[in-house]
């Protein structure tokens, strides 16, 4: 007689072929039986599942080997995405470097502590209300420079339709005489140019000599023009 026992042919082996008991073939007849008392029966559902784990341990074993096998390559492949994402980051950052963007209200309070650490801001006038007004009011001319995400800089530019203005230019101290100061300001002749302006104009307190001698490197000249200003608030 030929019993199938798990693609087995146990008589072409020499066996004799033997019937499974109804226990044998059940883990799950045994247990429900050999609940004598109510921690046994409590505990019952834990032991079915031990017993049909016994009963069929090989096809188990397979699959739980086949599980953890599955388990370990998505951790593998999980940690590898990460570590690919790490790599791409890191090279993004590398390659954005410095760029210069459109103020974001995000960037206010380094707005501030930059203008702070640059000596910009002054008794008469209120930085947030400055940068408020400014987002309102031609928020395309209002440049920050971005160090690896980091603001490092600022300029606000200005255009009524005859002069190009440029207000609190700034370079972090830590970054100065590396090149950002230029770049802010061919940025923002690039951007006047493409408006139709022809000439642009600043003002600089004449105690800052440091800084007249930086634009006159770049190009400016002394207009020989006394400039004068009303306070209207
Ligand atoms: C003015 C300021 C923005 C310059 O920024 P920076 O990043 O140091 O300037 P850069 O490094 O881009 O310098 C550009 C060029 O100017 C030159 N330069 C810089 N400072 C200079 C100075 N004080 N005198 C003469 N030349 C100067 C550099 O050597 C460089 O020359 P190169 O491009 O031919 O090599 C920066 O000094 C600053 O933030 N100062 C305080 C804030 C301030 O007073 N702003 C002006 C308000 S009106």
């Amino acid at each position: 007689m030929r019993v199938e026992r798990g693609g087995e042919n146990t008589s072409e082996r020499g066996e004799e072929a033997r019937k499974p008991s109804e226990e044998e073939a059940n883990g799950r007849t045994i247990l429900t039986r050999k609940c004598k008392s109510y921690n046994d029966s409590v505990n019952a559902p834990v032991k079915l599942a031990l017993g049909t784990i016994q009963i069929n341990e090989k096809r188990h074993l397979g699959f739980l080997l086949l599980n953890l096998l599955r388990v370990y390559c998505s951790i593998v492949l999980v940690r590898d995405e990460k570590i690919s994402e790490r790599c791409y980051n890191s090279f993004e950052v590398e390659r954005m470097g410095f760029e210069i963007v459109c103020y974001k209200p995000e960037y206010e309070q380094a707005l501030i502590s930059l203008w702070k650490e640059c000596g910009l801001i002054v008794p008469q006038n209120d930085p947030a209300e400055d940068i408020r007004k400014k987002f309102e009011f031609q928020p395309d001319l209002f440049l920050g420079a971005l160090l690896d995400a980091y603001l490092v800089g600022s300029v606000m530019v200005g255009y009524e339709g005859h002069r190009g203005w440029l207000n609190y230019l700034a370079v972090l101290p830590k970054y100065q005489k590396q090149g950002y100061g230029r770049k802010l300001v061919e940025k923002a002749i690039e951007e006047l140019k493409k408006l139709g302006c022809l000439k642009v104009n600043l003002q600089v307190r004449k105690t800052n000599t440091s800084v007249i001698s930086f634009y006159e490197h770049l190009g400016f000249k002394d207009d020989n023009v006394v400039g004068l200003g009303m306070r209207l608030k």
